[in-house]
């Protein structure tokens, strides 16, 4: 069912536990994932990158989501990451989609803060939430990439929520997009001190790579959403890889969407278990 993102993370925020955001790809992985979602009655954020919209089309995908969305017996809210277009924004705002992801973090502070107040003007008028982006966010996610890191700072975070009123706010604590290249240098302290200055909600991207303590200890200090794309990547390609080498000579398509179908269910499931979330719907 369709679900109200704010509202979703701020029952997240008072249980203690976080909302898994995951990036899908197409038709299989999204019904993966809600499929999952329902057999472990947990709240999820579907999240589509701007090139996926752009792949499958943005009136296609909407309906697509609309009629897995309203099927499904959980809360879900469709959202929106790293968009750097105002007016991409407002089109997916007109579409259907609960919440979108604004990010304008590699432009100087204060045009950070007039854009995303542009994208939450518009969005409040469709009744849509808006999540921000205060430091940047190294490495790549899909048609977005940094190479430098630049982490948040706790009072330009601060000043950034109150100027915005974005609800929910991602600062750069020192994860990234992508596989890690090492153990990750995470500042749990600003996410702590994010959490107790603030009831805007905290979230992480990055997900992919983080040991099952990093999350639970982020999730401690007030992380409620935690953002995760790779992972799925990983395992879509990996296990079609797998199963076209096991039944080599066979043609079987929907064979192989029923074997990679389950193993994204596996990767989902795992999350919302180790992120609190299951029986939470
Ligand atoms: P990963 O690809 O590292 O899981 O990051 C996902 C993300 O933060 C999407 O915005």
């Amino acid at each position: 069912m369709k679900a109200n993102f704010s509202k979703m993370l701020r029952e997240a925020q008072n249980k203690k536990y976080a909302v898994a955001a995951i990036n899908v790809l197409n038709h299989l992985t999204f019904s993966a994932v809600v499929e999952a979602a329902v057999r472990k009655r947990s709240p999820l954020i579907i999240q589509t990158s701007v090139a996926t919209v752009k792949a499958l089309k943005l009136e296609s995908l909407s309906a697509l989501a609309r009629s897995i969305i309203d099927a499904a017996p959980v809360p879900i809210a469709l959202h929106l990451d790293h968009c750097q277009s105002v007016e991409f924004c407002n089109k997916c705002c007109d579409f259907g989609w609960d919440s979108v992801m604004f990010d304008s973090s590699h432009l100087p502070f204060e045009e950070n803060i007039r854009q995303t107040r542009e994208v939450h003007r518009y969005a409040i008028s469709k009744g849509v939430d808006v999540e921000g982006e205060v430091g940047i966010i190294a490495g790549v996610e899909d048609d977005i990439s940094h190479d430098i890191e630049s982490l948040a700072g706790f009072d330009e975070t601060m000043r950034y929520i109150n100027e915005t009123e974005v609800s929910a706010i991602a600062p750069a604590v020192g994860t990234a997009h992508g596989v890690y290249k090492g153990i990750p240098v995470i500042n749990f302290d600003l996410v702590q001190r994010l959490s107790e200055a603030t009831r805007c909600p905290i979230v992480i991207h990055g997900g992919t790579g983080l040991s099952d303590d990093t999350f639970k200890r982020l999730i401690t200090c007030g992380a409620s959403k935690i953002n995760i794309s790779t992972a799925l990547k990983l395992v879509y390609t990996q296990s079609m890889k797998q199963y076209l080498n096991e039944t080599e000579g066979t043609i079987n398509p929907l064979k192989l969407d029923a074997f990679v179908t389950e193993k994204v269910i596996e990767l989902a499931e795992s999350l919302f278990t180790l992120f609190g979330s299951e029986g939470q719907a």
